[in-house]
């Protein structure tokens, strides 16, 4: 079991910690409220509740899953469901589940009655090394992803690998992309230990608690100290500005781990081509991305001009400039905190997109 307080908080990370969920919640709790969606309840759920105690008051609310649900009216049915059963300032709200969950019940934590407590227990990889890390939380509107929601950190995290190790290869690739990103901003040996662990690492005992409590500290190193967004926490968006474009103009027919592994090799061109990044990096970056098993190109029938046009909906692009963050060499964290998003010309984002179109 490894504990990482670079947060401010307890990240607990091992085989069996959800033993440990006690610990994790306030002591003060008068009832715990664990939110869920119901597929990831239906698979997990009785494990959790056998470790809570008898004698605690326990709400249970779940919702259809996926990132449709992500909405408004789930925070607001998520509320309602609480209120009506009186829950009161004490409680704990309990995130069990992937990203949409924990982005949910924080947000939910964030605002009931002005503000409460929570805990989360991430069970997909993708949770576990990036979306329960850091305190955003939030709700997609029809204007677009996460623009209505908040930073409220969770006053403790608890990562059982278990939990993890009957993931689909799908939901292992959204986790894996995020774990690549850290690799690259901040820790060369950390892209070969993946590579040497390989995809199904997940469930592996050996590999799985060390390669996430890694990906934990980089991330901390980026967010820990900048919890608003305004400055070294942006280069956590490498890879993510052509990946949310490439999801936009695919209809969300790509999973964000696919989208973003091609936006990552296409930003690296846009950085060899500003002089921030090696091209002999960028090719061991891709190459690693490959034994992965994630793409390093753009699908067919997707050309570089539409995602230059998605990118417009996004709101990155502005008079043929183009707001992205870039790293300025590979595995160095303090150089890629500094000025973590530049400015390129679109015909950069063009050119780079190129070299990753079939
Ligand atoms: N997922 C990037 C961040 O938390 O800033």
């Amino acid at each position: 079991m490894l504990v990482i307080e670079d947060f401010g908080y307890k990240v607990i990370i091992g085989h069996g910690v959800l033993g440990k969920l006690v610990d994790a919640l306030n002591p003060g709790a008068s009832s715990v409220c664990i939110v869920a969606d119901e597929r990831v309840y239906s698979i997990h759920g009785q494990k959790l509740i056998s470790c809570l105690p008898e004698t605690m008051r326990v709400e249970k609310i779940t919702f259809p899953p996926g990132e449709a649900g992500k909405t408004r009216q789930t925070k607001e049915f998520i509320e309602d469901t609480m209120l009506g059963a009186g829950l009161d300032r004490d409680t704990n709200v309990l995130s069990f589940g992937g990203g949409v969950t924990s982005d949910l019940a924080g947000f939910v934590a964030g605002t009931y009655m002005r503000g409460i407590q929570w805990t989360s227990v991430p069970t997909s990889l993708l949770a576990a090394v990036d979306a329960s890390l850091g305190g955003k939380t939030g709700v997609d509107t029809k204007y677009g992803k996460n623009l209505v929601g908040m930073i409220h950190q969770p006053r403790a995290v608890l990562i059982d690998v278990d939990l993890l190790s009957t993931l689909p290869a799908g939901e292992v690739e959204n986790g894996l992309a995020e774990m690549v990103k850290h690799a690259v901003l901040a820790d060369r040996s950390y892209l070969s230990s993946l590579v040497r662990a390989g995809p199904m690492f997940t469930s592996d005992p050996v590999h799985s608690v060390d390669l996430i409590a890694e990906s934990v500290k980089i991330k901390a190193i980026f967010a820990a100290h900048d919890i608003h967004d305004h400055g070294t926490r942006r280069i956590l968006n490498f890879g993510h500005t052509i990946g949310h474009a490439l999801e936009l103009a695919t209809g969300y027919g790509i999973s964000h781990g696919r989208a973003v592994s091609i936006g990552m090799c296409a930003e690296l061109w846009a950085a060899v081509i500003s002089g921030l990044f090696e091209s002999a990096d960028l090719e061991y970056v891709c190459q690693a991305l490959l034994n992965l098993g994630l793409p390093v190109s753009l699908p067919k029938g997707v050309s570089p001009e539409e995602i230059l046009q998605a990118m417009t909906m996004d709101k990155k692009r502005a008079n043929g400039r183009i707001f992205i963050s870039l790293p300025r060499g590979m595995g160095k964290p303090y150089a890629n905190m500094e000025r973590p998003v530049v400015v390129v010309q679109e015909d950069t984002v063009l050119s780079a997109l190129e070299k990753v179109a079939k």
